[in-house]
């Protein structure tokens, strides 16, 4: 075994509006488990315009952005903490490419969606924003700390 202990990281996945609206929450959940992911938060909701403003505060001189707020204030949105070793980095490569054409077939966005503006989810993209969205859109007590303790199942 190597010597180095695992990393108890945490990031913010958002099945964004199309997801849910599509029933892909389930789907989208059983691959952060299956890779052994950690739930550590999770909850629906309608999006503010005001939160959105705030988690994508470098994208509002974008082009693209008046059209970003309608799609992700169109319906309700699946908010998630994972947590486990290097779960940023491995969670960005389970989503795959912000423009699904380009994500690989495997990933989230290469296996579910065809449109950059419809693109499924949303990942944190550096620990820095990882902390900085986790606190944006979760107050401190929905985040829970657990453990496997019960001997009568395996996990
Ligand atoms: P960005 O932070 O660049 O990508 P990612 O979600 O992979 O971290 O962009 C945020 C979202 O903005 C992206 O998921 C979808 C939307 N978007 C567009 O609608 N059009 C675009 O050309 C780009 C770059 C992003």
């Amino acid at each position: 075994f190597s010597s180095h202990p695992p990393e108890k990281e945490r990031t913010l996945i958002v099945v964004k509006p199309d997801g849910v609206q599509r029933r892909l929450v389930g789907r989208i959940v059983q691959r952060f488990e299956q890779r052994g992911f950690k739930l550590v938060g999770l909850k629906l909701l309608q999006v503010s315009e005001d939160l959105l403003a705030q988690h994508y505060q470098q994208l509002r001189s974008k082009p693209f952005y008046p059209d970003l707020v309608q799609y992700m204030t169109s319906g309700p949105v699946v908010v998630m903490a994972w947590e486990g070793h290097q779960v940023i980095q491995s969670s960005r490569k389970m989503v795959g490419h912000t423009n699904p054409a380009e994500a690989q077939a495997g990933t989230v966005r290469g296996d579910f969606s065809l449109h950059v503006s419809r693109n499924v989810v949303h990942a944190s993209d550096s620990p820095e924003g990882a902390l900085r969205e986790l606190q944006l859109w979760f107050q401190g007590q929905e985040l829970l700390n657990w453990d496997c303790v019960d001997q009568f199942i395996t996990c």
